[in-house]
C-alpha cells in the first residue's frame, strides 16, 4: 500500500492499492472496469518572480468540480492505450499522428477497490512548444466546456510565505487518485524532491483545516 502522503484528501473512503511491477494488460479486464488518464507535461527554464517553474503539467478543471488529468473509462472493446488515445482525442482533441500514447509510456496503476476500478497512468513528455500547441488545440475538444472546464498547469513552486504555489493547489478537490498520482509522478520523474512534495503536502493539510 501507498504511504499516507499518498492519499487522497477528499477520500477517506477510498482504498487505493498501487500494482507491484504493474503491467498494463495483467488485470484481468472481465472483473474490473478500467480508466486511464495521461500526464502530458514538458520541462521547462522557465521563472516567474524568482520562482522556478520546472514543469509544465496539463491537468484539467472537471465538470463535476474537481481537478484531474485527462483521460477517462475504458471500453469493453478496447485496450487500454486505446481507450486512452480516444478520451484524449474527445477530451483536449490531442493529435494523435503526432502524440498517441503507448504502453511504453504506462508509469503506475492503482487498484481502487470500493469500486471495482483500475486506473493507469501514463505520463508523456513533450517538448515545451508542442506541449503549447497540444494546449491550444485543447479548447477545440469536442468535450470543452461540458466534460471539460478548462486546463489547469499546476504551480510546483512554494512562495515565501509557505503556503502560495503548491501547498494551495494541493489543497483543491481531486478526483480519484489524481493527486497521488501527480505526487508520483512529480517524485518519479525527478520533477521535484521528496523532501519538497513532502513539504508541500504537509502544508496544504494545514490550509485545508
Ligand atoms: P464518462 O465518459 O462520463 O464516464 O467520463 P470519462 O470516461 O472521461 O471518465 P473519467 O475521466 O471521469 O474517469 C473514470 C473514473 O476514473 C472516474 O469516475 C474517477 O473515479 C476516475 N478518474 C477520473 N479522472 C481521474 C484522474 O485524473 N486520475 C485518476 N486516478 N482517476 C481518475
Ligand atoms: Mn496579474
Ligand atoms: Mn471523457
Ligand atoms: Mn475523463
Ligand atoms: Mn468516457
Ligand atoms: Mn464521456
Amino acid at each position: 500500500p501507498d504511504d499516507d502522503r499518498s492519499q487522497c484528501d477528499n477520500s477517506s473512503e477510498m482504498t487505493f492499492v498501487r500494482l507491484l511491477s504493474p503491467r498494463v494488460n495483467d488485470v484481468p479486464t472481465s472483473e474490473y472496469d478500467h480508466a486511464a488518464h495521461c500526464m502530458i507535461y514538458c520541462r521547462t527554464n522557465k521563472a516567474w518572480f524568482g520562482n522556478t517553474i520546472k514543469a509544465n503539467i496539463m491537468m484539467q478543471f472537471r465538470f463535476d468540480g474537481c481537478i484531474g488529468f485527462p483521460g477517462g473509462a475504458v471500453e469493453a472493446n478496447e485496450t487500454i492505450v486505446m481507450g486512452l488515445n480516444r478520451e484524449l482525442q474527445e477530451e483536449i482533441a490531442l493529435n494523435l499522428d503526432k502524440y498517441s500514447i503507448k504502453d511504453s509510456d504506462h508509469l503506475v496503476s492503482h487498484i481502487y477497490k470500493e469500486r471495482n476500478f483500475v486506473l493507469h497512468f501514463f505520463i508523456k513528455s513533450v517538448t515545451e512548444e508542442d506541449f503549447n500547441e497540444i494546449q491550444a488545440a485543447g479548447l477545440t475538444s469536442e468535450f470543452y466546456g461540458t466534460e471539460v472546464m478548462g486546463t489547469v498547469i499546476p504551480p510546483l513552486f512554494t512562495m515565501s510565505n509557505g503556503i502560495s504555489g503548491l501547498p494551495n493547489f494541493l489543497a483543491n478537490m481531486f478526483i480519484g487518485n489524481a493527486k497521488q498520482q501527480l505526487l508520483y509522478a512529480l517524485e518519479s520523474c525527478e520533477i521535484l524532491s521528496k523532501t519538497e512534495i513532502n513539504e508541500a503536502v504537509m502544508k496544504s493539510k494545514i490550509i485545508k483545516k
